[in-house]
């Protein structure tokens, strides 16, 4: 651990979300604020090992706190896997005179800034910036709110031609292995049915509760399924079973992809990420390292970065249950 940290890198890496670069932004200034260098280090871990930095001040972050995507772009970096590739980074590091880095992106990023730091001691914080929400030690991950707002619109309009030729569609959201972005933003689209991977709902039970909609008088139905859902058929196959078993529903699908990874990060997001941003510059200022800065009960908090990344982010059984009755 240097005396003071007197330059910080920042990157980000893994999938992009809305809010990094507010996160860019507020990490840049933070630095500035306490006259202190910042260093952007474009493509993630890959930029590092290649020498692709760029000095980054106040002025360099205008006017993105409202974009999407990262200006220093993302990548996955096999070689940083490597020992050799981590050696190749740390002596940029050196070279460039970088004292400490702050890495924005999702468990993965984290792995591979433990691993680096375990190995050369050197400080690191972390920022959670993925749409999935599946990082534990934080309530929100940086994109997730912008995510879930971008797929209740589409879905909303996905309702509007459903309605219209009274059929069912399944649609397929992001998040992983997590169910988190289906769960609330198919309670908050409405939707007759969510299939997460933390819950094996099953087919029959599926058929059961799209038969009762039925009877129910309901013309049209949204099932909402997370892309890593369990149940046993991919979202294609869903749509033949039932309507093989259902005959009576008109069932299209629609797959959202890599729309909910984009457009302008939402108030929440921007805000977010700014106090985060804050948070992680003066942690590293404050001698702290290994962390992961996050949202508790609205307050920013640091979580060790091997229990962010070992630990899980579960579901919440009360929305759980908000959505059983919402079928009703
Ligand atoms: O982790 C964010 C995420 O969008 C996941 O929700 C999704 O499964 C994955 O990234 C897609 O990865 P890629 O952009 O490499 O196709």
């Amino acid at each position: 651990m240097p005396e003071k940290i007197r330059k910080v890198g920042v990157l980000t890496s893994g999938g992009d979300s809305p809010g990094m670069n507010a996160a860019i932004r507020s990490v840049v200034r933070t630095c500035a604020y306490h006259n202190i260098e910042c260093i952007g280090i474009y493509r993630g871990y890959q930029g590092m090992i290649e020498g692709d930095f760029k000095d980054m001040g106040p002025r360099s972050v205008n006017n993105i706190v409202n974009k999407g995507g990262t200006i220093l772009k993302s990548a996955r970096s096999l070689e940083f896997k490597t020992p050799e590739g981590r050696k190749k980074a740390h002596d940029n590091l050196v070279k460039a005179g970088i004292d400490a880095l702050v890495v924005i992106g999702g468990d993965g990023t984290f792995t591979g800034g433990l691993v680096f730091n375990n190995e050369y001691d050197f400080p690191i914080m972390g920022i959670p910036g993925t749409i999935d929400n599946d990082i534990f030690g934080t309530s929100h991950t940086l994109g997730y709110d912008t995510a879930l707002n971008t797929v209740v619109e589409v879905i909303d309009k996905i309702r509007d031609t459903a309605s219209s030729h009274n059929r069912l569609f399944f649609v397929e959201v992001m998040g992983r292995d997590a169910g988190h972005i289906a769960l609330n933003a198919g309670i908050g689209a409405g939707a007759e049915e969510i299939l997460i991977p933390e819950e094996d709902l099953g087919l029959d039970r599926l058929l059961d509760s799209l038969k009762k909609s039925k009877a129910s008088g309901k013309s049209s139905s949204i099932v909402v399924i997370a892309e890593g859902d369990k149940i046993g058929k991919n979202v294609f196959e869903l749509k033949d079973y039932v309507e093989a078993n259902l005959p009576e529903y008109d069932v299209r699908v629609s797959v959202l992809g890599h729309m909910q990874r984009g457009g302008s990060p939402s108030c929440f997001d921007r805000v977010l990420a700014s106090r985060l941003g804050v948070k992680a510059v003066e942690s590293l200022l404050e001698g702290n390292s290994n962390y992961m800065v996050g949202l508790q009960n609205d307050a920013v908090i640091l979580t060790p970065l091997e229990q962010a990344i070992k630990g899980k982010s579960e579901i919440d059984r009360e929305l759980l249950r908000v959505s059983d009755i919402m079928s009703t």
